[in-house]
């Protein structure tokens, strides 16, 4: 048996035991994965981890609070991948084996991924919405706007804006990422308050925590958009219904959670995941 788990505060809401449960059957292969509370500091976070993968764990998803705290600690032991970097935030570890094979002690070999944003570019991809030369828009430039970025680019979309609040949060993520990254650096990206954001497009995301505050974005009336998608999921969302009665096509952000599984499932298992088929099931439940 193959031992995960996802590491959160709070954790008990999570799905991840029952979206890696069923990827393990569809994979034949006998796995346990199960919820990991955590207290809320970074101290807590590296004995928790340590002890996991001293004891034979294969891997750990993150999630709130801790993808950052999680990107510190590998950054200082056994390294991240660039969506990490860019992302600056880790939702997947695992034991970098190159290291542990030179020798190197499992609480040094930490090593950590990013597969929110690449989860978000599959999902968008199997609703056969376009991402080739489409105009892009993200809505909030926090964690979650950060880390769909880079895999928005990659995937190969024309425009990119990107509004926020505080504009002055958005400029700075663009200022920064693109000194981190050249594909970022060579795509052009322009940045607006929300309520500035108007025109054409053809992909709108809310990247904002929005969704779980009740209060509603200050979209302006001359926006418009074929496509909208939320991050967020399990509950009626303003913006998504916004652009519903506008004719777009919309969609929360649970295929996402369960692509990004996917991908983690992936890189600990060498086992490619069908994400189509689980997603019925998990919505038959
Ligand atoms: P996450 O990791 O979910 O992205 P975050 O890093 O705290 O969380 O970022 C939250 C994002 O939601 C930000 O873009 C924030 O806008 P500001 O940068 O202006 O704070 C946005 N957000 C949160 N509440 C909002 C609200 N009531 N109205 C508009 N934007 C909001």
């Amino acid at each position: 048996t193959q031992h995960f788990i996802v590491i959160g505060n709070p954790i008990a809401h999570s799905k991840s035991p029952e979206i890696h449960t069923l990827f393990a059957a569809q994979a034949g292969i006998d796995i346990r994965y199960q919820r990991q509370y955590c207290p809320d500091d970074a101290a807590s976070f590296a004995a928790v981890v340590e002890a996991f993968f001293h004891g034979g764990g294969v891997g750990a998803n993150v999630t709130v609070p801790f993808k950052q705290v999680a990107y510190a600690c590998c950054q200082s032991r056994g390294g991240l991948s660039e969506h990490a970097k860019v992302a600056g935030a880790v939702n997947t570890l695992l034991l970098n084996k190159a290291l542990l094979n030179s020798g190197t002690p499992i609480a040094e070999a930490l090593y950590g991924d990013n597969t929110d944003g690449q989860g978000l570019v599959n999902h968008i991809t199997s609703l056969g919405w376009p991402l080739d030369g489409a105009r892009v828009a993200i809505i909030g430039a926090g964690g979650a706007a950060r880390g769909a970025i880079l895999p928005l680019i990659q995937s190969g979309i024309g425009t990119l804006t990107i509004a926020n609040r505080t504009v002055s949060k958005a400029t700075d993520l663009v200022s920064e990422l693109s000194a981190a990254s050249t594909s970022i650096s060579q795509q052009h990206i322009t940045t607006c308050t929300t309520n500035e954001l108007s025109g054409q497009f053809d992909i709108i995301i809310n990247a904002t925590s929005i969704g779980l505050s009740g209060e509603t974005l200050p979209l302006n009336d001359a926006l418009n958009t074929r496509y909208a998608y939320d991050m967020m999921y399990g509950r009626t969302l303003p913006f998504l219904e916004h652009f519903s009665a506008r004719g777009a096509q919309t969609s929360d952000g649970y295929g996402m959670l369960i692509g990004q599984a996917a991908l983690s499932f992936e890189r600990w298992t060498g086992h490619s995941i069908d994400v189509v088929q689980d997603t019925k099931a998990l919505n038959a439940k």
